[in-house]
């Protein structure tokens, strides 16, 4: 992976709504010794509550509105050509709802998260709360993952679960793994820019000490003390 060690990463968070998980992203920034600053907030749709969010704390915002382009390559020309003008080193889409394109992704590969709602490989695509419910699962949860062509495929960073009780309606999942979400998010980030990820064929494997784990418990969940 070719994000390294070094001053913090500059990190362009990509969005289309609220802006949740950019807001969480951007107060573990806050903290001096987070190896990344969040450097712009993207948005492919100009009402995203998550630009006037970013706007308040003096994060730097842009819109690239999918609707004045032609075609999906100059759309993501254009989104290029910003992340580039800000020296993005790292991308995390945090519900940025346009499906990317292998060039788009190529160009970035290794060096953009995001976050889905659920413990992918199951549930990749929309209305996973409604779908997880549906299946009858035990657990639902969500998943930080390095980006790839194929949709909510790439290899997995963190994962948290929570329970399905029997009362869960899709609002009441989505409201107990938002804040799942968010924790395991600035874990994943907090890794990837300070050069703790490296894949192995489909893998991350993830150096980490116990600094590295302190601030979160949510690596304690996958971390069984023998890696
Ligand atoms: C989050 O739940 C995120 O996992 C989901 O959109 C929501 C954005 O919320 N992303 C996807 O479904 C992408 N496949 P936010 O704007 O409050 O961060």
């Amino acid at each position: 992976m070719d994000v390294t060690p070094g001053p913090r990463r500059r990190v362009a968070v990509l969005v289309s709504g609220r802006g949740s998980n950019m807001m969480a992203l951007a107060e573990a920034c806050r903290e001096p010794s987070f190896p990344a600053e969040i450097a712009l907030v993207l948005s492919n749709r100009p009402d995203a509550g998550a630009l006037e969010r970013a706007a308040k704390l003096g994060i730097e915002t842009a819109v690239v509105d999918h609707k004045a382009f032609d075609s999906r390559l100059a759309f993501e020309d254009a989104v290029h050509d910003r992340l580039v003008d800000a020296k993005i080193d790292i991308i995390c889409l945090a519900g940025f709802m346009r499906i990317l394109s292998g060039s788009f992704v190529g160009r970035w590969q290794g060096k953009m998260l995001n976050v889905h709602p659920s413990l992918l490989p199951s549930f990749p695509g929309l209305d996973t709360h409604a779908r997880a419910l549906e299946a009858g699962v035990r657990l639902h949860g969500c998943t930080v993952h390095i980006v790839t062509p194929e949709l909510d495929a790439g290899p997995i960073v963190v994962q948290a679960a929570i329970p399905v009780f029997n009362r869960d309606t899709p609002e009441s999942l989505a409201t107990r793994l938002i804040t799942e979400e968010h924790r395991c998010y600035v874990v994943g980030l907090r890794l990837m820019a300070a050069g703790r990820l490296t894949l192995e064929g489909e893998r991350v494997l993830i150096d980490r000490d116990e600094e590295m784990a302190g601030p979160s418990d949510v690596l304690r969940f996958p971390d069984t003390g023998q890696g």
